[in-house]
């Protein structure tokens, strides 16, 4: 829950961001109006952000896990090198039609390879190194994606991962019953004990966990 004084705060920062295109205004609008908790959905802070880091990095492959509508998959592609990719996965498939049908109007769809499933089974297979990783889907297995995903991060790779904050709760007393918040704290930890990486945990918005791989 935001105070009055958050909420002032994140309405300047959007106002003084560089707007959403007309494509991902949309599909934002859409998501709110048409698709169950669009809360998830990045918006225009997170996906500047992630627009930002991708730039930057002008990554060959990204990865990301959690498609959701297709907001931060977008986001993400503005950064790809001439010749990128980014895979992205989600296990919804009632979602499919609505991200494909906001892909095919970008025109990054052709560097835009979305792929149905369940990451936890379907990472495995892949034998990719990434440049880039955005994990953001269910909480209960950061841990997993993590160790999973790890060993597929490029040396000097970025892996960023979203809601390590999980909405202030990680600092709260935790209920014993609340595995999602737990598995997000023992994510946290288990980052920060890993010497193989260097790592920010960003205060913004719920918390990104920036990593690079060392
Ligand atoms: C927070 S939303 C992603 C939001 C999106 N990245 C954005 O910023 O707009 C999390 C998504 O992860 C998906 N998801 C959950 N578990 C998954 C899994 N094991 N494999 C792939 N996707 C999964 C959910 O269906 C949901 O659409």
């Amino acid at each position: 829950m935001f105070t009055l004084i958050e909420n002032q705060i994140e309405e300047y920062c959007e106002a003084h961001t560089t707007p959403e295109t007309d494509l991902l205004y949309r599909l934002n609008r859409e998501t709110h109006l048409k698709v169950m908790n669009p809360r998830m959905l990045s918006g225009q802070l997170q996906g500047s952000f992630l627009t930002f880091v991708s730039k930057m990095i002008k990554p060959k492959h990204i990865l990301e896990i959690g498609t959701y509508t297709g907001y931060s998959t977008l986001c993400l592609a503005e950064g790809l090198s001439e010749d990128g990719i980014i895979d992205t996965i989600e296990i919804d498939v009632e979602l499919e039609d609505m991200i494909r049908k906001y892909f095919s109007q970008s025109p990054l769809n052709e560097k835009i390879n979305l792929i149905i499933g369940d990451a936890l089974k379907l990472v495995p297979e892949i034998s990719i190194d990434y440049d880039l990783i955005f994990i953001d889907a269910e909480k209960r297995h950061y841990t997993d994606y993590y160790k999973m995903l790890l060993p597929k991060v490029k040396k000097s790779g970025i892996m960023l991962v979203d809601n390590v904050l999980w909405n202030e709760k990680v600092v709260l007393e935790v209920n014993d019953k609340d595995f999602d918040t737990k598995e997000i704290m023992e994510f946290n930890d288990m980052v920060q004990r890993d010497n193989s990486v260097r790592n920010l945990l960003l205060p913004f918005r719920d918390g990104i966990m920036m990593i690079e791989k060392l």
